[in-house]
């Protein structure tokens, strides 16, 4: 009878709201991705989908507490590159697993990685930076959203290329605050998500010195990448997207995946996200197992080197 009652369940779902956690400050890339798809969603599913902002830990709390949640559909989380595939090599206690404890949803957004800095930094472009960074590596303030968040690793593996890995750093709950503080002057640069930073870029109260992707952004067409800037070396493409706790009916994963993937086709939608920066996932990104192998790929690409970063 009750796996009669589990099953009549999983077939009406929703029949309540949905909480996504947003293991992040609010303001932030991940914040500002699961508001705009999570609306979109809401509409899809007949049932609100709330973002709930749990912080702390590089993003690793707000994760452990979606992923431990009863697997039923109504919790789920926004993840990205670093809570999912970069934190397992940072956190040796980690108290979930996303290679084989994780149900993935899909992928919401590529998201690439920028270097900025504080308007008034002297430094004016990534040549003068880099060189301000090897000669003065006790000068500089980095901002990041904690140890194993994307900030933090991006600009970890930045660190290591640019042989200056013990850098002072300032944790944040998110880069959301992390980029109020650069706006006014408070810490000197980081490694941020492009949704986040684009308008101020465009408004002109930070700098961007380079994006690290093989080509330029249609939202930031003035800021060369990595490569025309003077440091190929430094590539990597971060990305946000969605996962439940392992065991969460199939007929709910299934009702996830194809309101996400509305979402991401709602002309709407697509306007905000690329306006922002974001890259749209591909349609087999978008499935699961597509998920899957992307969180899988981009852990056994960065877990050699993070778990040797200083933290
Ligand atoms: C955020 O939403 O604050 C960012 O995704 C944090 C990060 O850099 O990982």
């Amino acid at each position: 009878a009750l796996a009669f009652a589990g099953t009549a369940n999983a077939q009406n779902y929703p029949t309540k709201p949905i909480t996504m956690i947003v293991p992040f400050a609010a303001g932030g890339p991940t914040d500002i991705i699961a508001r705009i798809v999570g609306e979109n969603m809401s509409k899809t599913l007949g049932q609100q989908v709330v973002v709930e902002n749990v912080a702390g830990a590089g993003g690793t709390t707000g994760i452990a507490r979606a992923l431990t949640s009863p697997p039923d559909g109504y919790t789920i989380a926004m993840g990205h590159l670093g809570t999912f595939s970069a934190a397992p090599a940072t956190y040796p206690g980690l108290k979930y697993d996303p290679i084989n404890g994780m149900q993935t949803i899909g992928l919401a957004g590529g998201t690439p990685i920028l270097i900025v800095a504080r308007k008034n930094l002297e430094a004016k472009d990534l040549k003068e930076f880099v060189a301000y960074v090897k000669a003065n590596p006790d000068k500089l303030n980095e901002a990041h959203a904690g140890v194993g968040s994307v900030s933090w690793t991006t600009c970890t593996l930045l660190k290591g290329q640019l042989g200056v890995p013990k850098l002072n750093a300032v944790a944040y709950r998110g880069t959301g605050p992390a980029l109020n503080d650069l706006v006014s002057g408070q810490v000197d640069f980081m490694c941020d998500q492009i949704v986040s930073v684009a308008e101020q870029v465009k408004a002109d109260t930070i700098k961007a010195y380079a994006i690290a992707s093989p080509q330029r952004s249609p939202a930031l067409p003035n800021v060369p990448t990595t490569k025309e800037a003077g440091l190929p070396e430094f590539q990597i493409e971060a990305w946000n997207g969605i996962a439940a706790p392992k065991g969460t009916p199939k007929e709910a994963v299934d009702k996830l995946v194809d309101a996400l993937n509305k979402a991401l086709n709602d002309e709407g939608v697509k306007k905000r996200l690329l306006d922002l920066g974001t890259v749209m996932p591909t349609a087999e990104e978008r499935t699961p197992a597509g998920f899957a192998a992307v969180v899988k790929r981009d852990a056994d690409k960065l877990s050699p080197i993070l778990a040797a970063a200083p933290k």
